[in-house]
């Protein structure tokens, strides 16, 4: 399984709901009209697609975690969803924007991401999207990483599933591909994780396959220290906040 393949789709609901929450400012970016047709890479359990259908929007969303698409259709059993990685789009000039949240981090092959997207717009198309700019969560996994090295585990960044790109590394690529890049901003987003377990909940979301490789003892040692170590600075007011850094981006196909 690969990426977000192994998510559990009932856990990213209950506590992870903010990730379509902070969605829904990029909505507005997106402006979406009635009849327009919207392409929702990595639409998760469809909650961003179903704001966008009240919009009137004909939309479709792909996911290539085939639990996240099972729950968002039986959530919304009357939208259009698929099973589809980013990287095997096959549409060619069908959408009029292409819209993406939270989900272009997971993609370690960005260039033919974007020419994937790009070829799926219609000329004059727009594409809107955010995810995890340079320096996301940051103090986490340095503090992670230092506590799996004391216990004799390395956690190297080319293991890490993310791509953090700066805005000129990100919107390079999306000139080469064609883009005519109208925006680009990075900026800081403190992200309250849910609850006293909130930080280790995230890591347990988000690293799963590194966390249960390690002996359970092990596991525990790290998820405590790392919560001890930084509890100074991401806790606050009885809540965890997590040092999410983003990049929003929009472009059109202009040719
Ligand atoms: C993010 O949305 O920034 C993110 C989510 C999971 C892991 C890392 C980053």
């Amino acid at each position: 399984m690969t990426r977000r393949n192994q998510w559990d789709a009932h856990l990213y609901d209950q506590h992870h709901s903010f990730v379509s929450e902070y969605g829904h400012d990029l909505v507005k970016l997106l402006n979406p009209t009635s009849g327009e047709r919207i392409l929702d890479v990595g639409c998760g359990t469809g909650d961003l697609m179903n704001t966008l259908v009240d919009f009137g929007v004909d939309g479709l969303g792909v996911d290539q975690s085939e639990t996240m698409v099972v729950k968002a259709k039986e959530k919304y059993p009357e939208l259009s969803f698929e099973v589809k990685d980013v990287l095997e789009l096959d549409f060619q000039g069908e959408f009029d924007a292409v819209f993406s949240n939270a989900t272009l981090h997971w993609v370690k092959e960005p260039k033919l991401a974007l020419e994937k997207m790009y070829e799926s717009l219609k000329v004059g198309g727009r594409f809107v999207a955010e995810f995890g700019g340079a320096g996301n969560v940051e103090l986490i996994l340095n503090e992670f990483r230092k506590q799996c090295q004391q216990e004799g585990y390395s956690v190297t960044n080319e293991s890490l599933p993310w791509y953090f790109p700066t805005i000129g590394q990100y919107t390079s690529l999306m000139e080469a591909v064609g883009f005519q890049v109208t925006c680009a901003v990075h900026f800081n987003r403190p992200t309250v994780l849910d609850g006293e377990d909130g930080l280790r909940n995230w890591l347990h979301m988000f690293m799963p396959n590194f966390l249960h490789s390690l002996p359970d003892d092990v596991e525990m040692r790290v998820l405590t220290n790392v919560e001890n170590n930084l509890r100074q600075i991401l806790y606050k007011d009885k809540q965890w906040e997590a040092d999410y850094k983003r990049i929003r981006v929009m472009a059109i196909k202009h040719e």
